[in-house]
C-alpha cells in the first residue's frame, strides 16, 4: 500500500539494470553507430532509450524446467525458471514456473567449500524476491555479512512479478493507476470514508473473481512454502537455509510448521503474529507504532541539527502537531514546476506512517519538510507525500508493467487466501473494528485497508495451512524483533518463538521495521554466527543500534570503527552498507 516514497521505486524489478553480455554488446555497438551519425543530444536521448530496452530481462525466453538451469541475468546474477505443480495435490496437472535468481557463491555447487543456498523473502505479501535481491547494495551486503561461500538466492512468490501464472488484477498500467487515483480518504477523515473503502474492497474482490479465479487459488503461503522446498531439492538438498523479513516471517514460520524436519537454518526478522495473520484480522500489528514518535521527539530534543529542535521532547511534540494540524485545517496549493497539487492532511499522514518503517533515513527529510511547512512552504512535503501515480505517463505499448511492489493488488490474493473467510462482515462490524484498533495506535486509519480488503475478497485457496505454528525443527529457529517496530511488534516475535523447540529470540533495541532498518554490529555478529557456525544467541539477548535519527549534540559520532578489530570493522561496514540499502518491506 506504499505509494509515497520514491526510494522503493528503485527496486522495482522493471527498472533494474541488467543485460546479458550479448545484448549489452549489441546495445553498445548500436549506440556507437548512432552517435556517429547524429548530434550529441540526440544520441544521448537514444542511449537512454536503448538502456531502457536492455534493462528488461526477458524471463519468457527461459524454458521452465525441473532442474536449475542458470542463465546470466541482471549483470551479475543468474536466473532460472523452476517448473513446479500449480497444485501440489495434482502433480501431473498444470504447472507454475517460479522465477528464481541467485548471486552465486565463489565456489561451484558441490565444491567442498560451498555451503549451500540461502533463500530470502522480502515480505509483502506480494514482494518480488527478484526485485529485492537485485536492489542496489543488497546482495553485496549479504555476501559480506554472511559469506561468499553461499549461493544467495531469492524468487518471486506465486502470482508475483516474473513467476507465472501471474495474478495481476489490472490488465494495463493505465487501468491500475486510474483505480489507485480514485482511492478514498483515510477512514476517519470523512463520515462516509469507511463505507467507500468497503465498497472499493468489494469491487476489487469481484474483479479478482472475474479475472483471477484460476490463478488466485494457487498463491497461498502454504504453496510458496512447498516451492521453497522444491527449490532446495532442486539443489539436491533436503534442508532449507532462509532469512525472511516481515511477511517473510509468515512464510518462514509456515514452512517450519509444515516441514520441521527440513530446516538447516531459518531466521524470521520482523515477526508477524502468524495466528492473527491467518485470521485475516490484521488487528494487532500496531502495538508499538506510536513509540517511534516518542523516540524521535526525544532524539530531536537532544540534537540541535533536528529541524524541529526544541529544548524538550514535549516542546518538539507540540511543534510537530501544530504543523500537522495546520495542514488539516488549511490544505496547501503547491506548484513546483511539474509537481503540483493540493497538499492535504491525508497524504501527509500516510507519508509519515510509511516513514516509520525506516525512521533513520525516512524521518530526517520528513522533519525538514515539516520545518518548511511551518514557514508556509509545502514544496518539500508535497514531493515526499505525493503518489508517484500522479505523474503517470502511459507508454501504451501493450507491454506488461509490473505492479509496484507491496501494493494492495498483489497483497490481497495472497493474504486473503491465507486468511479466514471474513467476507460476511458488514460496515458496523468494520466500524467497531476500527474503534478497537484505534485504542492501540493513532495510525489505525492507515491500516484499515488490510482487514477491509479481505472482507471484499471471496476466492478460496486450493491449499491452505492455518496452524498450529509449532514444531520440533531439525535446527532451532532464530527470531529477531525490534523494540519499536511500526507493524510487527516485539510481542509477536516473543509469542511465535515459544512454538518452536529451542528457538532463540534476539531483540534489537531500535525503532523501524526489521533489523536491517538500522545498523547493529551485534545483530550482524549473531546472524553470521547462526548461519556459519550454527550458534544461537542466548535467549533474551538485546543488541543496540549505532544509528541516530538526529545525531545528539553530546555524541562524538556513531561507532568508533578504529577501536574495532579488523574482522568486526569489516563486518560493521558491511552491515552498515546493507542497512543503508535496505528498503524495509511494506507489510500491508
Ligand atoms: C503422475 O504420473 C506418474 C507417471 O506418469 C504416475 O506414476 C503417477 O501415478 C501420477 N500421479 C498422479 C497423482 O496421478
Ligand atoms: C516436540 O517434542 C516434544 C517432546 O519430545 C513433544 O511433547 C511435542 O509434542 C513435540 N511437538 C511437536 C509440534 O511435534
Ligand atoms: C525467551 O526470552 C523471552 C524474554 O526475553 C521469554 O519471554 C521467552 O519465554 C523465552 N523463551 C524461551 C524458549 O526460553
Ligand atoms: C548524551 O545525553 C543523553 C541524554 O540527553 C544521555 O542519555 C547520554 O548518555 C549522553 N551521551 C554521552 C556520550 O554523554
Amino acid at each position: 500500500m506504499e505509494k509515497q516514497t520514491s526510494n522503493h521505486e528503485q527496486s522495482t524489478p522493471g527498472r533494474l539494470k541488467e543485460s546479458t553480455p550479448t545484448i549489452r554488446w549489441l546495445a553498445i555497438a548500436a549506440l556507437l553507430s548512432i552517435s556517429y551519425l547524429s548530434y550529441w543530444r540526440d544520441s544521448a536521448y537514444l542511449a537512454s532509450h536503448l538502456e531502457q530496452e536492455t534493462k528488461e530481462f526477458s524471463w519468457e525466453q527461459l524454458v521452465p524446467s525441473e532442474t536449475l538451469d542458470w542463465v546470466a541475468c541482471y549483470e551479475k546474477f543468474q536466473c532460472t525458471r523452476l517448473s513446479v505443480p500449480l497444485d501440489y495435490a495434482n502433480p501431473n496437472g498444470s504447472k507454475a514456473a517460479v522465477a528464481v535468481i541467485r548471486y552465486p557463491s565463489k565456489y561451484p555447487v558441490g565444491h567442498e567449500k560451498w555451503r549451500g543456498p540461502i533463500l530470502y523473502n522480502p515480505g509483502g505479501p506480494g514482494g518480488s524476491g527478484v526485485g529485492f535481491l537485485t536492489g542496489k547494495g543488497i546482495v553485496e551486503g549479504f555476501y559480506k555479512v554472511i559469506g561468499d561461500d553461499y549461493d544467495h538466492v531469492s524468487f518471486d512468490p506465486r502470482g508475483i512479478a516474473h513467476t507465472t501464472p501471474v495474478a495481476d488484477i489490472f490488465s494495463t498500467p493505465a487501468e491500475r493507476v486510474t483505480w489507485s487515483l480514485r482511492e478514498g480518504p483515510l477512514v476517519n477523515s470523512t463520515p462516509d470514508a469507511l463505507s467507500v473503502l468497503y465498497a472499493q474492497s468489494v469491487i476489487i474482490g469481484k474483479l479478482g473473481e472475474e479475472r483471477l479465479q484460476d490463478v488466485a487459488q494457487h498463491v497461498s503461503t502454504a504453496v510458496v512454502a512447498r516451492d521453497m522446498l522444491s527449490i532446495t531439492r532442486a539443489y539436491g538438498r533436503e534442508k532449507l537455509l532462509y532469512w525472511g523479513f516481515s511477511y517473510g516471517t509468515v512464510l518462514g514460520i509456515t514452512y517450519a510448521s509444515m516441514f520441521p524436519d527440513n530446516v538447516e537454518r531459518l531466521i524470521v526478522d520482523g515477526v508477524v503474529d502468524t495466528y492473527n495473520y491467518y485470521q485475516a484480522a490484521w488487528s494487532n500489528n500496531l502495538l508499538d507504532t506510536d513509540k517511534i514518535l516518542s523516540y524521535v521527539f526525544k532524539e530531536c530534543a537532544a540534537s540541535s541539527s533536528c529541524p524541529l529542535h526544541a529544548s524538550t521532547a514535549s516542546g518538539v511534540e507540540k511543534r510537530f502537531w501544530a504543523i500537522l494540524d495546520s495542514v488539516r485545517t488549511n490544505p496547501l496549493p503547491v506548484v513546483d514546476e511539474n509537481n503540483y497539487g493540493v497538499l492535504d492532511w491525508d497524504m501527509t499522514w500516510k507519508a509519515l506512517f510509511f516513514r516509520l518503517y525506516r525512521p533513520f533515513t525516512g524521518l530526517p527529510p520528513f522533519f525538514a519538510a515539516l520545518a518548511d511547512l511551518e514557514k508556509g512552504d509545502g514544496k518539500a512535503m508535497y514531493r515526499l507525500a505525493k503518489s508517484p501515480d500522479t505523474s503517470f505517463e502511459c507508454k501504451c505499448d501493450g507491454k506488461r508493467v509490473l505492479p509496484s511492489p507491496y501494493n494492495i493488488e498483489t497483497l490481497l490474493p495472497i493474504a486473503c487466501s491465507d486468511g479466514d473467510d471474513v467476507s460476511g462482515e458488514d460496515i458496523p462490524a468494520l466500524e467497531n473494528f476500527f474503534e478497537e484498533m484505534s485504542k492501540l495506535s493513532i495510525f489505525a486509519n492507515a491500516w484499515m485497508r488490510l482487514h477491509t480488503g479481505c472482507v471484499g475478497w471471496r476466492i478460496r485457496p486450493a491449499e491452505r495451512y492455518s496452524g498450529p505454528f509449532v514444531g520440533n525443527t531439525s535446527f532451532p529457529l532464530l527470531f529477531i524483533g525490534n523494540t519499536a517496530d511500526p507493524v510487527t511488534p516485539l510481542w509477536a516475535a516473543n509469542k511465535m518463538s515459544k512454538g518452536f523447540r529451542d528457538a532463540a529470540l534476539l531483540t534489537q533495541n531500535s525503532p523501524g521495521h526489521c533489523s536491517l532498518s538500522s545498523t547493529s554490529l551485534c545483530t550482524a555478529q549473531h546472524v553470521r554466527a547462526y548461519f556459519r557456525d550454527g550458534k544461537l544467541p542466548s535467549n533474551g539477548t538485546v543488541c543496540e543500534t549505532s544509528d541516530h535519527i538526529f545525531l545528539p549534540d553530546n555524541s562524538t559520532g556513531s561507532v568508533d570503527v578504529e577501536k574495532l578489530s579488523m574482522e568486526d570493522r569489516e563486518l560493521y561496514e558491511a552491515m552498515s552498507g546493507l542497512s543503508s540499502s535496505f528498503e524495509p518491506p511494506r507489510l500491508g
